[in-house]
């Protein structure tokens, strides 16, 4: 009998190798904030940020891109969430100056770390930093072997991660091979492929929680017709009290 599940998958993709200003990426990102409000994220994100996480005051978005899916959730929650330092993270520099401005408009404070993720973690965590870490179309990037060692990194510096993947499934799946319907470029067809492909499904990013943090609570889910999502709280802490 033919086996139904896709596995999991990581390969390189296109966009990650391509220079900030090379115009297939800069259309490549273009496409990717289309693609977002296909997938309805940010709706997603609100939904789950708003259940789950109070007031954060340390905000870091881990792979932010160029900063305007952070742009559209902070012009929602900045009445509920005022005075938040957000720190964007980033390997590439793409938050433009008038996203910046737009952010800091809404009283946010803006902090721009360009830096690999890996390089970023690597340095010693001497206290909790962030009562909220988050990533959109991040994770997915990491391999099994890598995504533990990224997720206690990231447990031992905030109270809360929220991500929200690609859910590694047909339907997913043959969206991705469709992206070029709403007018996505080479680069985002072949990545949006890899992207589901790199996917998760079930309870993989769970499993993968470190296990000596006993102390979370983890929630993971399928949302929206493409989304997986991944939520953990770290209990007594300000976040997980509500
Ligand atoms: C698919 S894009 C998503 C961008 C943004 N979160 C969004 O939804 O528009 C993935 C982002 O992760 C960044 N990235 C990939 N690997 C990274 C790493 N090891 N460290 C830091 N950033 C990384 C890429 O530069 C890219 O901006």
């Amino acid at each position: 009998m033919m086996n139904m599940s896709l596995a999991r998958n990581v390969q390189t993709e296109t966009l990650d190798h391509l220079a900030e200003n090379d115009p297939r990426a800069i259309r490549s990102r273009a496409d990717l904030r289309r693609i977002n409000r296909v997938m309805g994220t940010r709706s997603i994100v609100l939904r789950a940020l708003r259940h789950a996480v109070p007031a954060p005051r340390r905000i870091i978005e881990l792979g932010a891109g160029d900063g305007t899916l952070m742009l559209g959730l902070a012009a929602q929650l900045a009445a509920q969430w005022p005075a938040v330092q957000l720190t964007l993270l980033d390997r590439q520099n793409l938050v433009t100056p008038q996203t910046i401005d737009a952010l800091r408009g809404l009283g946010w404070q803006v902090e721009i770390l360009t830096v690999d993720v890996l390089a970023w973690l690597a340095q010693p965590a001497t206290r909790q930093c962030y009562d909220l870490a988050m990533a959109n179309l991040f994770m997915h990037h990491f391999d099994d072997a890598h995504l533990p060692p990224l997720l206690a990194a990231i447990a031992a510096r905030a109270d809360a991660l929220f991500a929200c993947e690609p859910r590694r499934a047909w339907l997913p799946l043959l969206g991705s091979h469709l992206v070029g319907l709403i007018g996505a470029n080479a680069v985002t067809r072949e990545d949006a492929v890899l992207s589901v492909r790199a996917g998760f499904a079930g309870t993989e990013l769970s499993m993968l929680w470190p296990p000596e943090h006993r102390s979370w609570r983890l929630k993971e889910y399928a949302a929206g017709l493409f989304s997986h999502c991944f939520l953990a709280t770290r209990q007594g802490s300000r976040t997980a009290e509500r």
